[in-house]
């Protein structure tokens, strides 16, 4: 199993490209279950999480071939279920369920259990389907769904915000008999990249952006072409690259316009952040200030950007709280950061950070995505050298990393 080995201690300086967001592509890949059409998706990033979705389509039935910086996705749906086998490597295969319902009337999807950050249910998606009409039971660990007379417009008021929820019924509503109105729908970027999507394909969807949207069904879909937008959460992890070395990054292609939580946090703490012409730079001269944060659903802060802050603030000057409200289990990156020698208490869902003067590098484990990088974080910042083991985490949601750090000049090597 590879492990990443680096040598802390040099600000970083140069430019980082960002890719294609990984949330968005995941979702944007299961379109091509809503037409018969090709649909070319371009500025996709190489990341294991889209092997493992691009695997999922063609086991039914839809190829999805890369082309360059695109894939190109056509073919017939041959075959209605997600097997376990793949569904357990990553949960966003559940957004298969409401394109395979609206496109076929049946799916049987494995349930996504429990995962490392959570338990992680899809009650919300279900239930939303349920409204439009569809059978649903749960059977030998495998969600069985059928709409044998079609799925059904509906008012789906969520309970609290869902990404996935809000993404799976945007898809089979857009398919469905008549309007459904999604009220407390997630707002993130990444359903706006999905919206404006389907509105391409011929999807009749208003209140873009807001946490109202009304989808008026349409009889098919047809092929597209669209371009991913930027990864926001790899931009606010390299900004804390940037920050964490004292060094000076340009991060070309980023929008700051979708992480104004994180680099207002980041201002308050001392970082400076320069918008220029496509993309924005960070830098940090001084020292760095405890900041509290708490995550929400967009636009406040991001879950998915608790990790990395936190490793910025193990340095900081001063004390911080980092309060995750989002999931219940996502601080497993603290006792890996306090074997580095940062100074953390976990308190039900709030972390108290004591800021430390340095960080040390020392052997520890990538416990899931986020958490993987914000070791490579650590270890950047601490003295002498750090073995991050389990980077298959880090693979799954972000690409080139060694490629991106080394190009800045920081000293990191993966090793088999
Ligand atoms: C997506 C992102 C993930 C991010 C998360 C929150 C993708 C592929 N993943 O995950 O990186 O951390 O949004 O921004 O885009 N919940 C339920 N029932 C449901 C659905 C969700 O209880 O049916 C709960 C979850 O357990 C969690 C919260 O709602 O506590 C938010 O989850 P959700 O927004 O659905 O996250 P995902 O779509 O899984």
């Amino acid at each position: 199993m590879d492990s990443i080995r680096i040598t802390g201690g040099v600000p970083l300086t140069g430019t980082i490209s960002i890719s294609g967001a990984k949330n968005a592509a995941l979702p944007l890949m299961t379109c091509g279950l809503l037409t018969d059409d090709r649909l070319i998706l371009g500025n996709v990033a190489k990341l294991a999480d889209l092997a493992t979705m691009a695997d999922l389509l063609g086991q039914h039935g839809i190829a999805v071939e890369p082309e360059g910086r695109s894939l190109s996705l056509g073919g017939r749906i041959t075959n209605a279920e997600a097997p376990y086998d793949i569904v357990r490597k990553m949960r966003a295969s559940v957004l298969v369920l409401g394109p395979l319902l609206a496109r076929i009337g049946e799916a049987r999807v494995s349930l996504p259990g429990g995962c490392a950050i959570g338990t992680r249910p899809v009650d919300l998606h279900l239930k939303g389907l349920e409204a439009m009409g569809a059978k649903i039971n749960l059977d030998a660990g495998y969600i069985n769904a059928s709409a044998p007379q079609g799925l059904k417009g509906a008012d789906i008021v969520f309970p609290f915000v869902s990404v996935g929820a809000t993404e799976n019924i945007l898809m089979a509503a857009s398919l469905a008999d008549g309007v459904t109105t999604l009220k407390n729908a997630a707002r993130e970027p990444e359903i706006t990249d999905l919206v404006t999507c389907l509105i391409a394909m011929g999807a009749k969807i208003e209140g873009i952006g807001t946490d109202t949207l009304t989808i008026e069904g349409v009889k098919s879909l047809h092929g597209a072409s669209h371009a991913i937008l930027p990864d926001r959460i790899e931009t606010g992890t390299y900004a804390c690259a940037a920050a964490i070395t004292g060094g000076d990054l340009f991060l070309e292609n980023a929008r700051a316009a979708d992480l104004g939580a994180v680099l207002s946090a980041m201002r308050e703490a001392g970082i400076v952040i320069t918008e220029e012409a496509n993309g924005f730079r960070v830098s940090r001269a001084n020292g760095l200030h405890g900041v509290d944060v708490m995550t929400e659903p967009f636009p406040g802060f991001p879950t998915d950007m608790q990790a990395q802050f936190m490793a910025l603030m193990a340095v900081a000057e001063g004390a911080s709280m980092v309060t995750e409200t989002i999931f219940e289990n996502r601080f497993m990156h603290v006792p890996e950061l306090n074997r580095m020698g940062a100074r953390i208490n976990v308190h039900g869902s709030s972390a108290i950070i004591r800021g430390v003067k340095a960080l040390s590098g020392a052997p520890v484990m990538a416990t899931d995505l986020r958490a993987s990088f914000t070791l490579v974080l650590a270890a950047l910042a601490a003295a002498g050298e750090t073995t991050i083991s389990r980077v298959y985490h880090l693979d799954r949601g972000y690409e080139a990393v060694e490629q991106k750090l080394a190009g800045c000049g920081a000293r990191i090597e993966r090793v088999s």
